[in-house]
Parts: C-alpha cells; sequence; structure tokens
C-alpha cells in the first residue's frame, strides 16, 4: 500500500511519535508512508509532500510539536481563500484534495487530529476518501477514547507550575490565580489542579459563584492559610453566564478562549482585600517532549492505525478503552463532547480533599 499521514488543528505531545510509529509498522509491512504537511494544504501544493522512510522518522519520539506541522485554519469544506480586496472567504476546495489524493494513487489516509479534524475526516469519508483517525489533543475532549496523547504532558506542566505557584504564594500571603487550557472542558484544570494541590478549580462542568470561591480564601485565612491558589479552565463560566472570549473566530478558524483567570483574580482582590496575581500558562502547555505515557499511547495508535489500513477499516479511530487499544466509528467519537462529569469520583474526590469548585 502506499499511505498518507497529516497532522491537523493544535499541536500535541506526541505527534511525532504516531508519525513514527506509523513509518515503522507500515515499512514493516512494506509500505510507502507519505507525509501531508499543514494539515489538508499539502494536497493542494504537492510539494508539501514527503516521503517519510524509517531514517526520516528515527530520533522523533521524544520531540514536541509535529514534523509534519499543522494548520488550524485549514478545513477544506471551509477554506479561507484569499479575495483581491486582502479579505478572506469560506470556499469548499474538498474535491480538489480528493482529486490531488487519487491523482498521487495513495491508498489511505491516516489523519492525527482533535475534534475539528476527525469531523473534516468524517465528511471526506462520506465522499469516499479511506480515512483511518488518530485521535489527538491536550484538552482529553474525544468521546469514545478514554484519553487522547497530549494530555498527560499538559497536565505535567500544569502541576510544576502550579508547585511551583505554591512556593512563592506562601511567601507573600498572596492568592495565585492560573489560568489553564482545556478549550470548553476541565480536565487540564482537575487533574493537575488536584495533583497540585490547589485550593480552589474552576471548570467549566461546574459553573462558579465568585462569592463562594471568595469564602474559601477567607477561610484559609481563618485557619492561618493565608496563601491560596485559584486553578481556573479557559473555559470556566460564572453561574448564569458565558465563557470568556479573547478573539472572536476569524474566517475559516475558531473562537478563542482566554481571560476568565484574571477577571477571577480581579474580583479575588477587590472582594477579599487580598493580594492576588494571576497567570495564563498559555502555550507551554503544547510544549516540550511528551511523557512516557503519552509517547507510549502515541506510538499504540500509530500501529493500531496502520492496522486499521490494512483490514480496509475506514471510517474508524484508534481509541483507549481502559488499558486496550481498540477501534471506533470516528462518526460515534464526533457526536459528542466528552466532559467531566460533575457526579465522577475524581470530582468527588476532590472534594474530600477539601478543594472548592465555587459552586
Ligand atoms: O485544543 C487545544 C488548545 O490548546 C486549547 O486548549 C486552546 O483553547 C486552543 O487550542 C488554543 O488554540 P490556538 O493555538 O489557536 O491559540
Amino acid at each position: 500500500m502506499k499511505i498518507a499521514v497529516n497532522t491537523g488543528g493544535g499541536d500535541a505531545p506526541g505527534l511525532n511519535a504516531v508519525i513514527r510509529s506509523v513509518v515503522l509498522a507500515a515499512n514493516r509491512k512494506g509500505w510507502e508512508v507519505y507525509g501531508i504537511k499543514y494539515g489538508y494544504r499539502g494536497l493542494l501544493d504537492t510539494k508539501q509532500i514527503v516521503r517519510l522512510t524509517p531514517e526520516y522518522v528515527w530520533d522523533i519520539t521524544n520531540i514536541g510539536g509535529t514534523i509534519l506541522g499543522t494548520a488550524i485554519k485549514g478545513d477544506p469544506f471551509n477554506f479561507p481563500m484569499a479575495t483581491i480586496d486582502g479579505t478572506y472567504v469560506e470556499t469548499d476546495i474538498s474535491d480538489t484534495i480528493i482529486s490531488n489524493f487519487k491523482a498521487l494513487g495513495f491508498d489511505a489516509l491516516i489523519a492525527i487530529g482533535g475534534d475539528g479534524s476527525l469531523r473534516i475526516a468524517s465528511k471526506f469519508l462520506k465522499k469516499g476518501l479511506p480515512i483511518i483517525g488518530v485521535p489527538k489533543t491536550i484538552d482529553n475532549d474525544i468521546s469514545s477514547t478514554d484519553f487522547t496523547f497530549g494530555f498527560d504532558t499538559a497536565v505535567n506542566t500544569a502541576t510544576e507550575a502550579i508547585d511551583k505557584l505554591h512556593t512563592t504564594a506562601k511567601s507573600h500571603d498572596r492568592v495565585m490565580v492560573v489560568e489553564v487550557m482545556g478549550r470548553y472542558v476541565g480536565w487540564i484544570a482537575l487533574h493537575s489542579g488536584i495533583s497540585g494541590s490547589a485550593d480552589v478549580i474552576l471548570i467549566p462542568e461546574i459553573p462558579f459563584d465568585i462569592e463562594k470561591v471568595c469564602n474559601k480564601v477567607r477561610q484559609r485565612a481563618l485557619i492561618g492559610q493565608d496563601y491560596s491558589i485559584v486553578v481556573v479552565a479557559e473555559g470556566a463560566k460564572p453561574v448564569g453566564g458565558d465563557v470568556t472570549v479573547l478573539e472572536q473566530a476569524p474566517v475559516g478558524g475558531e473562537v478563542r478562549l482566554g481571560g476568565i483567570g484574571r477577571k477571577v483574580a480581579d474580583a479575588i482582590g477587590r472582594m477579599t482585600g487580598k493580594e492576588t496575581r494571576h497567570i495564563v500558562l498559555g502555550h507551554l502547555q503544547r510544549g516540550g517532549a511528551p511523557t512516557t505515557f503519552d509517547r507510549l499511547l502515541a506510538l499504540r495508535f500509530g500501529v493500531a492505525a496502520v492496522n486499521l489500513a490494512e483490514a480496509g477499516k475506514f471510517g474508524y479511530m484508534a481509541a483507549l478503552r481502559s488499558t486496550e487499544i481498540v477501534c471506533v466509528p470516528i462518526e460515534e467519537a464526533i457526536g459528542q463532547m466528552k466532559s467531566v462529569s460533575p457526579d465522577s469520583d475524581i470530582v468527588q474526590t476532590a472534594r474530600s480533599l477539601g478543594i472548592s469548585f465555587g459552586d
């Protein structure tokens, strides 16, 4: 077989490990693998296609980012095309992508991406493109898989940052508010907040009351803990309120969340009189070497994707269920976002540890 692989959406630690795994597993079957650069853009300009040999991918398991580059505003069904007056309009260029794919003689495309990329994959599948999915995202919001690679690394980065904030918060008797990524779900905030011994964790799934957040800070002061750590997911919102948007969606792009950390910090400072600082961890969470967990998951997903291609199971993606790699229809995975259940044991664990969700 002659297969293609691409990476789409925001990068996540572990993408290179999947690419390596696909190339090595396919090579052992005697197949050829080609990397499509910048999501689907490489299928518009075929100079952006690289032959991926085992030598090409030898040393990349531990390297963050993606050697293929990625695209956030690259949905071929709503592609931002420049007009004469310099503005952009969304154009459907999917037929061009399909005809170039066929002209190049590819038998399958392994698309590594988050929910946006998997949605694109599902649309291409309906138009006859033989696609296999590999789920990635630091947000861990893809259904049908227990974990996506990239999440563990992001959580480790956030936990390390929270650990560091503890010492400075304690030295100055301050409240430190740290905003973490996660889009519309609170997985990163929840896992890093509990592991980093936060006092308050605010997640989109549990709208918060700022008065209750301040009460937690005050209660801690009453027992001699004059500092507090508040972890805020970028998608967190107050009861009856909405998410805080940093930037509206550009043509072919997505809305950027951000700013809730600052709002929460300002309110805490004003309402409690405590000196409060905020920090936004931002893209640090997407960088760096993948953790062992993410490397292994990514390598397992890559091999599974090659096996799916061999079995002709197009329209499926690799997934982790408990300790096993399984395959699930892409359609099933994109049907619903995987969010934190407020009744889950992990939320209950946090509550039993005395962590407030501001509710
Ligand atoms: O989906 C991954 C993610 O890092 C989100 O957590 C975050 O909201 C978004 O991407 C940031 O996107 P960008 O790289 O376009 O700023």
